[in-house]
């Protein structure tokens, strides 16, 4: 009897109106939310910085999942941390020096995840995974919502479900991109326990009944 969190990404949100979009996702039984920080190097969009997550802050309960799409992502992590974010990820492909990047992002008191693009093995994590508190498994490649699930993110998911239970880690496993109710079931039954979803979401008219159908389409 898992449970399965929803992680809204406001990627896909108006964000014109971001505060308002906060709380009615809130109010629509989010679990975290989660924020897309691009930089225009490591992926081909821009996003935000730390000064919109501390602008949002005060106006939501949800835990802040802040996941770095940016080169160099220690030079912020500590403004970060500052502005609110609760767990924060780094990308494996933009740290030389992955171990001490989620050291720090302990030191700072907050949950550390790595995340992988598809197409990065999982060996880039083996040595770190009693480190992590979270693995986020990209399936798709970041810098845009509402792009096609890659289903091979699926067997991926699986063979790190075994990696962690195999060392008898709590690490929970995180998946971003193309979640949906067809989707979201798939992830489930590999090993995922927070999706990540921004169109499915945010581009609903109902909030509540997106997810409604993404928990759901989790019970496997
Ligand atoms: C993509 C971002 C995702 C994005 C997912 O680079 O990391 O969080 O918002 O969007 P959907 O759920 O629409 O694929
Ligand atoms: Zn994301």
């Amino acid at each position: 009897n898992l449970k399965i969190e929803i992680a809204p990404s406001i990627l896909s949100a108006d964000f014109s109106r971001l505060a308002e979009e906060v709380k009615t996702v809130e109010a629509a039984g989010a679990d975290l939310l989660h924020l897309d920080v691009m930089d225009g190097h490591f992926v081909p969009n821009l996003t935000f910085g730390p000064q919109v997550v501390a602008s949002l802050r005060p106006h939501t309960e949800l835990p802040f999942d802040v996941h770095l799409m940016i080169e160099d992502p220690d030079r912020y992590l500590d403004e970060f941390a500052r502005a609110g974010a609760d767990w924060i990820s780094v990308h494996a492909e933009a740290c030389p020096h992955l171990h001490r990047t989620i050291s720090r992002i302990k030191e700072l008191g907050k949950k550390a995840g790595v995340a992988l693009n598809p197409a990065t093995p999982l060996s880039a994590i083996e040595w770190l995974l009693t480190d992590l508190d979270f693995v986020l498994v990209m399936s798709v490649n970041p810098g845009f919502g509402g792009q096609k699930f890659i289903s091979f993110a699926v067997e991926k998911i699986k063979v790190l479900k075994t990696m962690i239970q195999d060392r008898g880690l709590a690490v929970k496993i995180q998946v971003d991109g193309g979640i949906n109710p067809q989707t979201a079931p798939l992830v489930v039954a590999a090993g995922a326990e927070i999706l990540v979803a921004g169109s499915a979401v945010f581009g609903k008219e109902s909030y509540s009944e997106a997810i409604k159908a993404l928990k759901e389409a989790s019970k496997i």
